[in-house]
C-alpha cells in the first residue's frame, strides 16, 4: 500500500482515499476576492484622482460592453457595510481586496495624500479585524493613476519609483493591521492586454514590445516594494509580501507530439514563468523566452532582442522577492505548435503556440474564454511545487461566471466549485502541495472589465437596476458557507 508523501499533511493512506470525505488542513484560509475599480464606484468622490480605467471607460468607443463604466459599480465605497454582511454570512476567514492607488494618492505620488481615502480603507480593515476576518490587500489591481500613465505608465521607470513610494506609504499607513500583501495583480494581463494588444486600459497597442517593457518595469516595481517591506517594516509588522500571478494550465493538443509539448512549455514560459522565474528562482527571464525572442527579433531585423535585459545587480535584487506564491487560476488550454510566419512582431507570435479549446469541456456561460477544467488546477499546483521550490501557495482567485441575467439557483456553477475543491484536496494530500488558502473570485457580481456587467462572477448577486444595489446570495454562496463552516466539501445528501 502506498503511503502519503512525507510533504503531505498526515491523512489516511490514500489508496482508498476519497476527496469527498477529506477535510482541509487546520487554519486553511477561506476567502473571497474583489478589486477596487470593479466594486467601489465613487470614481471621483471625496478627492479621488482618475485612474486609467476611469479614462478608458469614459472615452467613447466600443471598448467596453455597452460603454459601461465602473463609475458606480457596486458602490462599495458607500455600501461597505453591505459587503461586510456578505463576508460574515459566508463565514470567510480572509477577505482579499485592492486599494485604489488614486483614491489614496490622487496624482499617484506621495506629494498629496487624500485623507478621505485613508479613512475609507481604515474603516474596511478595522471592521474586518473586528469580525475576525484577515485582510489580504492588493496594492494595485489594474487601476494605475492616470497622472502616472500620462508620464509613460508602466513603460517608464518613473512608475517603478512611484510604486515603491506608494507601497511604502501603504505599509506605513495600514501595515500595523495588514499582514498579507500582494503588490501587483496579474502583471501578465496588464502587460499583454494593457500595453501590447491595447484591449484593456490604458489601451496602448505596441505589438512585440509593449508587453515586455511594461512587464520589465512591473517586475522591478514589485521587487522594490518587497525590499522596502523587508528593510523597513518586516521586523516590526511581521507580514508577508507576494505578487498575484495568473496562469492557465496547458496540455499538448496531440499528447505524443514533441512539437506540441514544446509549445506547451513556451505557453507556460511566456505567461507564468515570465514573472515567476525571475521572482522565485534566479532574477532573470526563462531561457525559453530569452532565446525565442532574441531569434525572432533577429529575423525581424531588430538590432537587439525586443526583450529587455536585467543588469546583474537587478537580477540580485529581483531574485527571492516573494514570501509565498499567489496564484489566480481559471482555465486550461490545449496547445498546438504553430510556425509564426507573420513579419509583424508580437508577444503571442513569439510563443509559436496556438491555444485551442477542447470542445468536450464545459464553458462558463458568462465568459467565452472560461473552459471549466478543475483538474487543470491540480496539475498547475503540482507544476508550481516542482518548479518553484515547493512554496506555500494561496489560490488568490478562482471562479466561474454566469451571463446576465444570472439565476440565483446556480447549481451548475456550484458543481464547478465543488469539483475544484476536490482537486485542491488531491493536490494537498496526494501531491503534497502546500496550499494554504482558497479565494473565490468574487465576493460580489461586479464590473468585469471589457465585459462590463454582462458577466457575473459573484457569490452574491447585485441588482444594478435597483439604486440600493442589493446583494443577494446565489446558491453557491450558501454552499460555500457550509464548506467553510465544516472545513471540507459537503455532500449534497449531508
Ligand atoms: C482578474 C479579475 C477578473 C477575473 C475574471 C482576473 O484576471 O484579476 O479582476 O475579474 O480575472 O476575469
Amino acid at each position: 500500500m502506498a503511503s502519503a508523501p512525507s510533504t503531505a499533511p498526515s491523512t489516511p493512506a490514500y489508496c482508498n482515499w476519497n476527496p469527498e470525505d477529506a477535510s482541509f488542513p487546520e487554519q486553511f484560509a477561506w476567502g473571497a476576492s474583489t478589486a477596487a475599480y470593479q466594486i467601489e464606484g465613487g470614481w471621483d468622490a471625496d478627492g479621488k484622482g482618475p485612474s486609467v480605467w476611469d479614462t478608458f471607460t469614459h472615452q467613447a468607443g466600443e471598448r467596453v460592453f455597452e460603454n459601461q463604466t465602473g463609475d458606480v459599480a457596486c458602490s462599495s465605497y458607500t455600501l461597505w457595510e453591505e459587503d461586510l454582511k456578505c463576508i460574515k454570512q459566508l463565514g470567510l476567514t480572509h477577505y482579499r481586496f485592492s486599494l485604489s492607488w488614486s483614491r489614496l494618492l490622487p496624482d499617484g505620488t506621495t506629494g498629496f495624500v487624500n485623507q478621505k481615502g485613508v479613512d475609507y480603507y481604515n474603516k474596511v480593515i478595522d471592521s474586518l479585524l473586528d469580525n475576525s476576518v484577515t485582510p489580504m490587500v492588493t496594492l494595485y489591481h489594474f487601476d494605475l493613476p492616470q497622472s502616472l500613465e500620462d508620464q509613460g505608465g508602466w513603460k517608464s521607470h518613473a512608475t517603478v519609483e512611484a510604486f515603491d513610494a506608494y507601497a511604502h506609504f501603504c505599509f506605513q499607513t495600514f501595515g500595523d493591521r495588514v499582514q498579507l500583501w500582494l503588490t501587483i495583480n496579474e502583471p501578465y494581463i496588464v502587460a499583454e492586454l494593457g500595453y501590447e494588444q491595447g484591449t484593456m486600459a490604458p489601451g496602448v497597442k505596441e505589438l512585440g514590445t509593449g508587453a515586455y517593457l511594461s512587464a520589465h518595469n512591473m517586475i522591478k516595481a514589485h521587487a522594490a516594494a518587497w525590499h522596502t517591506y523587508d528593510r523597513v517594516f518586516r521586523k516590526q509588522q511581521g507580514g508577508l509580501v507576494s505578487i498575484a500571478l495568473n496562469s492557465d494550465w496547458a496540455e499538448p493538443f496531440q499528447p505524443h507530439s514533441l512539437a506540441d509539448q514544446e509549445a506547451v512549455n513556451r505557453h507556460i514560459g511566456f505567461c507564468l514563468d515570465w514573472f515567476a522565474t525571475p521572482i522565485f528562482l534566479n532574477g532573470d527571464y526563462p531561457v525559453v523566452m530569452k532565446s525565442r525572442i532574441s531569434a525572432m527579433s533577429k529575423k525581424q531585423g531588430y538590432p537587439s532582442s525586443r526583450l529587455p535585459e536585467f543588469t546583474e545587480e537587478e537580477k540580485m535584487t529581483i531574485k527571492g522577492t516573494a514570501d509565498f506564491f499567489a496564484l489566480n487560476y481559471y482555465t486550461t488550454r490545449k496547445i498546438k505548435h504553430q510556425d509564426y510566419l507573420d513579419s509583424q512582431p508580437s508577444r503571442a507570435g513569439d510563443t509559436e503556440a496556438e491555444q485551442v479549446m477542447d470542445l468536450s469541456w464545459p464553458v462558463a456561460t458568462g465568459s467565452s474564454w472560461l473552459a471549466v477544467v478543475p483538474w487543470g488546477l491540480r496539475n498547475l499546483l503540482k507544476y508550481i511545487k516542482d518548479t518553484y521550490n515547493h512554496p506555500i501557495i494561496y489560490i488568490t482567485e478562482n471562479g466561474f461566471s454566469q451571463s446576465d441575467p444570472a439565476p440565483l439557483d446556480d447549481s451548475q456553477r456550484w458543481e464547478y466549485f465543488r469539483l475544484t475543491l476536490q482537486e485542491i484536496l488531491k493536490a494537498i494530500y496526494i501531491d503534497g502541495v502546500r496550499v494554504k488558502g482558497y479565494f473565490v473570485w468574487s465576493l460580489l457580481d461586479n464590473f468585469e472589465w471589457t465585459c462590463g456587467y454582462s458577466s457575473r462572477f459573484g457569490l452574491f448577486h447585485v441588482d444594478y437596476e435597483n439604486p440600493a444595489l442589493p446583494r443577494v446570495p446565489y446558491k453557491s454562496a450558501t454552499e460555500y458557507a457550509k464548506v467553510i463552516a465544516n472545513n471540507r466539501p459537503v455532500n449534497s445528501h449531508e
